[in-house]
Parts: structure tokens; C-alpha cells; sequence
């Protein structure tokens, strides 16, 4: 082994040499992490069945159907207000489906028909569903992942979630 002043060791490359490789080496890794992660879909993006909820002539403005998706553990709602909502469907934009799982700790939402809003009963974060289910007040951070519907000869259907799902890294288990 080398022993001088300009850090020379058995390798045959200086201190410096070595350091310039590290940092080359981890800029590359740190590179190829990101881009890999850039290249995956969102989590919320993963590809749901498809879900027949109900026929449109008998969804009438004010109904509410609870129904499970994308899975059996994964409780949500449909709601036909009585006027256009921010991602609704049917005749009059009115129709709009969300998660039912509080984003806050999970707990399942109450719709509240006089205040137009899914309440939770664990803390009351409230959540509108005319507009894609932001929170409008309340202990949860972000808005309901929103049913993305489909209508398709008379039936009206579950085709995607936008946004993920409380408790989970990716809407399908
Ligand atoms: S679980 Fe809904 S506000 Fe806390």
C-alpha cells in the first residue's frame, strides 16, 4: 500500500479519485431510482373491473345506492343530487359516486340529505360531493376518491376510482 501525501492507496486511485466515483455513483443510482419511479402508474391508476350499479330511469334526483367497489372490502356511494356536480354524469351532470372511507382514519361516511354532505361519525370531516368530494371541513387531508361512472345503454357504471383509497398503496388488493 501507498503511503503519501496526495492519499494514494492500494487501489492505485487518490481520495479524490474515489470520492468524484461515489458521487458519480450515487447521482447515477439516484437517477435511475427516479426515472423508474416516474416510469410505474399511480397507485389510483391501477385498472378496476367494471360495475354495473343501477339503471338510470331508476336512479331519480335525491336516490342513494350504496354499493361495494372496486372489491368487497371497499364500501362506497352513488348519489343523484338535484343539480350538476363537478364529475357527474346523466342528463343533467347530477350523478356522482365516491368512496365511503373517510381519508382521515377510515371510518365509514353518513350521506346527510339536509346538509348535502357525507359526514364522518368518528370526527366530522364533511365532504361535498358536488364538488368532487373536497373536504369542507374537518380532521381528514384531502378529498373522497371519486367512482369515476359510465353510462352505457340505460345502465349506469363503475368503471375507475380517481384517488386513492383510504388504507391502501393500490385500489385493487
Ligand atoms: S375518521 Fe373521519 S374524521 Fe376521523
Amino acid at each position: 500500500m501507498k503511503d503519501n501525501n496526495n492519499g494514494d492507496d492500494k487501489t492505485g486511485f487518490s481520495r479524490r479519485q474515489m470520492l468524484s466515483f461515489s458521487l458519480a455513483a450515487g447521482v447515477a443510482a439516484g437517477t435511475g431510482v427516479a426515472s423508474e419511479a416516474n416510469s410505474e402508474p399511480s397507485p389510483s391508476d391501477t385498472k378496476v373491473p367494471e360495475l354495473e350499479i343501477g339503471k338510470l330511469d331508476e336512479i331519480k334526483p335525491g336516490a342513494v345506492v350504496e354499493f361495494d367497489y372496486p372489491d368487497d372490502d371497499s364500501p362506497a356511494i352513488l348519489l343523484r343530487l338535484n343539480g350538476p356536480a363537478e364529475g357527474g354524469v346523466g342528463p343533467d351532470q347530477s350523478i356522482v359516486a365516491f368512496s365511503r372511507l373517510c381519508t382521515h382514519k377510515g371510518c365509514p361516511l353518513d350521506w346527510n340529505a339536509e346538509q348535502k354532505m357525507l359526514i364522518c361519525p368518528c370526527h366530522w370531516s364533511s365532504f361535498d360531493p358536488a364538488l368532487k368530494g373536497r373536504m369542507i371541513i374537518g380532521q381528514a387531508s384531502q378529498g373522497l376518491p371519486q367512482i369515476t361512472l359510465r353510462i352505457s345503454e340505460g345502465n349506469i357504471r363503475a368503471v375507475g376510482v380517481e384517488g386513492l383509497i383510504y388504507g391502501r398503496y393500490t385500489n385493487i388488493l
